[in-house]
């Protein structure tokens, strides 16, 4: 690369939450067209909750492996991603691949990059539970980013710490904050209106999802058995559960939950939508990795209703419980919160362990030293 070259930059994603993150960083990369040549492959692992996405942020891709099919399994995703992505990075030519934190589409992408000898920057490493089967596969995917990856933003000094406990290089370690917190910077709103919140005026609303793969099967039936209690014991209550697209996921839910007339599931929102619900919401009860992110920023308390959790600055601020998957302990520390002022005071405090929204003009900002670095 020569000094009046511009750093060529392949970002690759696949699933809603990378799209949600990697969609700010584009547009700020794409804003500096005097630094960089900005490409966008997206593996279509998710299809319509990314094209929501991309459609939200107005990101275009150049490249779309359309991947996704009925029932994938790991298998799948991970052979049509590696062998779709070699064509793609070799017909790109970038200097650096930046892949997203822990799913398959960014192990794949990776894996296809560290292949062909192509340097990777990895957004939201150092995240870890030291468990690899919870999540499941994803810690996996994360630790194998992490080991073929030249470049770590971090999000948290945590991540970071646990970057350097794996003796990665120190000079290679950024933190940056969350992108995810970029994000949630333009989407959150004063005026916003939504006939959800007129349905729920009067109710204190509960907002749930969930959709972790280890969570298939009973513990997700008795997670939603220990919803339908609090709500129908608690006629002030309200909840919403706009539902992942997995079959298995709604079959699950409509099973346990199509009885409960103060519940309503809906499909995915669109992220403006789902951002401006969830900081009117009262509580929020998840799985989701995204949402332990986002929610303390807004000072909504979160049930994670998973055994492990990769993000404990959350935990540690006091807006996060994780209060795993059995219907009892899911449905004390709901109606803990929902009986008990204090308590719920105590967590619904705003804070911002996952930075301050410009994580994105950081990393763009480490990307333009590192092409500096290597032009020497
Ligand atoms: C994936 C990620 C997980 C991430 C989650 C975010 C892996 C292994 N898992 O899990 O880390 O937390 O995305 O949501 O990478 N489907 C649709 N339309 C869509 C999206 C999904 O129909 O827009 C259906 C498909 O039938 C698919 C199923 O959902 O078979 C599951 O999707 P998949 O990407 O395989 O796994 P997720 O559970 O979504
Ligand atoms: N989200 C959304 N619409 C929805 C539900 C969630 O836009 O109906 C957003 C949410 O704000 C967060 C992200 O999706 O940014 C989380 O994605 P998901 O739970 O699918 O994946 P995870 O974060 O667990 O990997």
């Amino acid at each position: 690369m020569s000094s009046s070259e511009k750093l060529r930059v392949l970002l690759v994603f696949g699933t809603r939450p990378e799209a949600i993150k990697m969609c700010p960083l584009v547009n700020e990369l794409r804003s500096q067209p005097d630094d960089f040549e900005v490409k966008v492959c997206v593996t279509g692992q998710h299809r319509e909750m990314l094209d929501q996405v991309l459609s939200a942020f107005r990101v275009a891709p150049d490249y779309d492996l359309s991947i996704m099919k009925p029932n994938q399994t790991l298998f799948d995703i991970t052979s049509n991603a590696l062998l779709g992505l070699k064509n793609v990075i070799e017909s790109a030519n970038p200097d650096i691949v930046l892949v997203h934190g822990d799913t398959t589409t960014s192990f794949a992408a990776a894996l296809a990059a560290f292949y062909l000898g192509v340097p990777i920057g990895h957004v939201e490493a150092g995240l870890r539970t030291r468990n690899l089967s919870s999540p499941w596969p994803e810690e996996m995917n994360r630790q194998a980013v992490d080991v073929m990856s030249s470049i770590y933003f971090a999000p948290t000094d945590q991540a970071k710490r646990n970057l350097l406990n794996e003796s990665k290089p120190i000079e290679a370690i950024y933190v940056t904050g969350n992108t995810g917190i970029d994000a949630l910077r333009t989407t959150v709103r004063e005026d916003y209106q939504n006939e959800i919140l007129d349905w729920a005026d009067g109710s204190r609303l509960i907002l749930i999802t969930a959709h972790r793969r280890e969570n298939l099967g009973a513990p997700m039936h008795s997670m939603f058995r220990a919803i339908r209690r609090v709500i129908e014991e608690r006629p002030d209550v309200k909840a919403v559960y706009p539902i992942h697209m997995n079959p298995a996921v709604r079959k699950a839910a409509h099973g346990e939950l199509d009885s409960c007339d103060r519940l309503r599931i809906i499909d995915p929102l669109e992220v403006l939508d789902f951002h401006n619900i969830m900081a009117r919401s009262f509580l929020i009860l998840t799985d989701s990795g995204g949402i332990q992110e986002e929610a303390p920023s807004l000072g909504k308390p979160v049930l994670v209703m998973r055994d492990t959790t990769e993000r404990p600055e959350g935990v540690a601020a006091g807006t996060l419980k994780l209060v795993g998957t059995e219907e009892d302990a899911i449905y004390r520390s709901a109606v803990d919160l929902l009986d008990d002022e204090a308590a719920y005071r105590e967590m619904a405090n705003a804070s911002n362990p996952y930075g301050d929204g410009f994580a994105c003009r950081r990393i763009a900002s480490i990307l333009s030293s590192w092409a500096a670095g290597t032009r020497q």
